[in-house]
């Protein structure tokens, strides 16, 4: 069964650009309820550690870099199949392949610069969401 909690950034990139308002009206217009949020900003160590799946890609150290280049805005989020269905909002990584009114086509740059995260399976969701909210494991 799939689950009802996904976890999200808001990326450098959109937060410089004052999205952050546009994007969670989406988010929540498209039916997810915010159940924990932070504006906060990632040391590289941390985005390392966050991003540590992609330790042996090319791009992981641009990855790296960009992620704690500003601050960012993180989030769990509750929905009835939160993972596929947010990925279905913000559209394909790379926003040139994102569909028309997803929130990478509208709002992101680049594949690096895409505005937002969102997790890829129940298990990531959880535990990502635990890596910047892990008091909520003690509820
Ligand atoms: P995200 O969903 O946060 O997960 C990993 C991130 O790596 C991805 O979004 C992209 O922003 C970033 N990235 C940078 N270059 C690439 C690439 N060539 N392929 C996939 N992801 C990339």
């Amino acid at each position: 069964m799939s689950g009802n909690r996904t976890f999200t950034m808001i990326k450098p990139d959109a937060v410089e650009k004052n999205y952050i308002g546009a994007i969670l009206e989406k988010i929540n217009a498209a039916g997810f309820k915010i159940v924990a949020m932070k504006y906060t900003r990632l040391s590289k160590a941390d985005a390392g550690e966050f991003y540590a799946v992609h330790k042996e890609r090319p791009f992981y150290s641009d990855l790296v870099d960009y992620m704690s280049d500003g601050p960012i805005v993180a989030a769990i989020l509750e929905k009835d199949n939160a993972v596929a269905d947010f990925r279905e909002l913000i559209g394909a990584t790379n926003p040139e392949e994102a569909a028309e009114g997803t929130i990478r086509k509208l709002y992101a740059e680049s594949i690096s610069a895409n505005a937002v995260h969102g997790s890829d399976s129940d298990e990531n969701a959880q535990i990502e969401g635990n890596f910047f909210f892990s008091q909520l494991e003690r509820h």
